[in-house]
């Protein structure tokens, strides 16, 4: 039962969809599995002219024969999962739902989520989180609140009748419009409700039959030997719930986080690959020492295209901190890392690395030759000299191999170094 998870080791964004497009390939994967958060994630993936950005499904629905399961953990906007799959359907042209599972333990995330995450950054002020606005505080906040909704409410149970489902979802649906409007104050007119309403149902219809008992999809899947499994990482590291709060997501988004999320026993997981840029990107609030200058910083969030795919908030830029990515690599147990981008550098000078911190907390850096040439190289002796020393070194101040090095948006701009 061999788990591998693809980790960003920072703050998202660092290019996990075209890895995890790669390793859940059939030939590699049974499973590709989506664990925590929902629609903030937004992971693009690229091959040849096509091109789709995924906001809740995990990159496995390209391929039809991969089973997905989206997690347990997760808290899932019906309507997004619609248009990610209608995205895939148009770009790809497979049908994503035809081999989906949905945890029934995967919370429905609703509009009024997202109203309540709006509400919330506004009666913050100045301490407003910067979230992406996708509802995900307060969806979290009613699962722990015991009031959330989860999947399981829309299967067929106990030979239930389709009425009865219906009726139960109904008087679920307008429980919950009562507790947004105490919580949050938040009023639909009678007409919206209802149109709510027949959604939620609508969707029951499609997606019912895809709702599955956690435990038993995967006690399944073991007896029938298919359990290579692929754990898609959602957000990174340094936007765990328990890091620099509150300047965080509201979801454990570590390796452990992930595990609890897909229900997979710790024990099982063969390898963690931890994602990250050559450079480092930032969105929403939250310090952020390693700040690259100007105009370097609005050079590289050009060229690197580092405009948010779920809300298209433009990415603050600074240089990689070496030092701390190897903590936290260490820390969520990484075996390799995936360094990303590093093709962006090409032509614009001398790359700093940040290999430590001072007794004032502010890093230290050194300063690499930089490199040309660097974008769509595909095997490692032809990557420019310099470009390979840098990442020699990350691996030396982290202390956990460089295995992957990304050179390009397609999917097959990777190189696999060799050992
Ligand atoms: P939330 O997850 O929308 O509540 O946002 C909380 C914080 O996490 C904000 O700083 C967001 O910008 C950040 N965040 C959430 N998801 C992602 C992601 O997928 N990539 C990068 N930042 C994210």
């Amino acid at each position: 039962m061999p788990i591998t998870m693809v980790q960003d080791g920072v703050f998202g964004d660092t290019g996990k969809g075209k890895l995890a497009h790669v390793l859940s390939a059939p030939e590699y994967c049974d499973v590709a599995v989506r664990a925590v958060g929902g629609g903030n994630a937004g992971h693009v993936i690229v091959e040849d002219t096509r091109k789709v950005a995924l906001h809740v499904l995990p990159a496995g629905c390209l391929y039809e024969e991969t089973k997905t399961l989206l997690g347990r953990g997760m808290v899932t906007h019906i309507p997004t999962l619609f248009s990610d799959a209608a995205a895939i359907q148009k770009e790809f042209g497979v049908d994503p739902l035809k081999n989906l599972h949905i945890a029934n333990g995967n919370h429905i995330l609703f509009d009024a989520h997202k109203k309540a995450d709006a509400i919330l950054e506004k009666r913050k002020g100045k301490e407003a989180v910067g979230t992406t606005g996708s509802g995900i505080g307060p969806a979290y906040a009613d699962k722990a609140l015991r009031m959330g909704m989860r999947f399981e409410e829309l299967m067929v149970r106990n030979g239930a009748s389709k009425e009865v489902v219906m009726d139960r979802i109904k008087v679920r649906f307008r429980k919950l419009l009562q507790h947004w409007f105490d919580l949050y104050g938040i009023e639909y007119s009678s007409t919206e409700e209802d149109q709510q309403l027949q959604d939620l149902l609508q969707a029951q219809e499609i997606l019912e039959g895809k709702i599955v008992n956690t435990h038993e999809f995967w006690e399944r899947q073991e007896a029938a030997n298919e359990m290579d499994v692929m754990i898609e990482g959602a957000q990174g590291t340094e936007l765990s719930v328990d890091e620099d709060y509150p300047y965080v997501t509201a979801s454990p988004t570590s390796v452990l986080g992930h595990l609890q999320g897909s229900g997979l026993p710790l024990r099982e997981l063969k390898k963690v690959i931890m994602t990250a840029k050559a450079y480092t990107t930032r969105v929403g609030g939250g310090p952020f020492p390693t700040r690259m200058d100007e105009p370097l910083r609005s050079i590289i969030q050009k060229k690197g295209g580092e405009m948010g795919s779920t809300t298209g908030r433009l990415r603050d830029t600074g240089w990689l901190h070496a030092k701390r990515l190897g903590k936290r690599g260490h820390q969520e147990s990484a075996d390799e890392f995936a360094i990303l981008k590093g093709d962006i550098f090409d032509d614009l000078g001398p790359v700093k690395l940040a290999i430590a911190d001072n007794q004032s907390g502010q890093p230290v850096y050194e300063e690499h030759e930089g490199w040309s040439g660097t974008n769509g190289v595909r095997v490692f002796s032809d990557l420019h000299l310099n470009s390979r020393k840098y990442h020699a070194r990350i691996q030396e101040i982290t202390g956990i191999p460089v295995r992957y090095i990304g050179t390009g948006r397609d999917k097959k701009d990777l190189i696999i170094v060799p050992n």
